[in-house]
């Protein structure tokens, strides 16, 4: 990833702050960016290898088509070009769907499905525009294909970006050469959605219990395949969704 430069959206936490890592220590130059400009100010300093100007912060809300934008503005003026944008800032919280208020639903397919297109939107009219080419990432999860019990928002969000993804990768590869994938990973540690799903002693057990092999992922294992995915080596794949979960969604009858 010498030279290149990555877009982590939602990158001073969680799986986006490992994969921030990952690509700065493989020579990228990283934009993350998020809400908060305390914590990707952290971030940064934990990320940042001896070269603190490989790693970019920007304070935006993926809700805000503007914002999305300004990102790519910010980028540009910074590095000159954009290589790769990594769709991973989520949100989500389980909720009963017949508890779920008109706005919590609305807030999740905000940042998720809408946040995801306004970047992509973003990121792909400016390489569109100067004749270059890259590609997309984007997280999803298991539950975009299967039941996400609990987490409606979330689940018909996540769907809406597998979609996207394969939309995408048909309309922009075909036009541009541009590459869109996903990832879905399973249960993560040192994430958000591992903190949701270990709220309770009872809750982690069930968590491990469905994992076929017994145990979480680590954000390092996500980075290392997102970016297998980016680099050259998988340049011939397009629209696929890799699936990262010890075996979980196939684990229809745990035993
Ligand atoms: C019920 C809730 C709720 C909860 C929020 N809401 N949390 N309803 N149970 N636990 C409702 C609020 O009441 C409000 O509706 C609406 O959602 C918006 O809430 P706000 O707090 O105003 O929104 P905001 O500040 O924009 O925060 C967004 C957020 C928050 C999604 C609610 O959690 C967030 O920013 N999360 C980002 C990080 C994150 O979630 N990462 C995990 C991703 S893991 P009303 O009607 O009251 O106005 C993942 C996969 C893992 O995606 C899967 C594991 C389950």
């Amino acid at each position: 990833m010498e030279g290149q430069v990555v877009i982590v959206t939602g990158g001073s936490s969680g799986m986006g702050k490992y994969m921030a890592k990952k690509f700065v220590q493989e020579g990228a130059n990283v934009v993350i960016t998020g809400r908060n400009e305390e914590r990707l100010e952290a971030a940064k300093q934990e990320i940042s290898g001896e070269d603190p100007a490989q790693v970019l912060t920007i304070v935006m809300d993926v809700r805000k088509m503007e914002d999305a934008e300004r990102m790519v503005m910010e980028t540009e003026s910074a590095f000159g070009r954009i290589d790769h944008l990594v769709n991973n800032a989520a949100g989500n919280f389980i909720a009963p769907a017949e508890k779920l208020s008109a706005n919590g639903w609305k807030t999740v397919i905000d940042i998720v499905l809408n946040g995801t297109f306004y970047c992509s939107h973003a990121v792909g009219n400016y390489w569109i525009e100067n004749d270059t080419k890259g590609s997309i990432l984007n997280m999803v999860a298991t539950y975009a294909w299967n039941a996400g019990a609990g987490v409606i928002h979330s689940a018909a969000a996540k769907a809406g970006v597998l979609s996207m993804t394969r939309t995408l990768a048909v309309e922009w590869g075909s036009k541009y050469g541009i590459r869109v994938n996903a990832i879905a990973p399973g249960p993560i540690e040192r994430t958000g959605g591992a903190d949701k799903l270990f709220e309770s002693e009872a809750a982690a057990k069930r968590t491990l219990q469905s994992v076929p092999l017994r145990r979480l992922g680590t954000p390092e294992e996500i980075a290392d395949l997102a970016h297998f995915i980016l680099s050259e080596k998988a340049s011939y794949m397009n629209g696929e969704v890799v699936t990262l979960d010890g075996g979980q969604w196939l684990n229809q009858f745990p035993f």
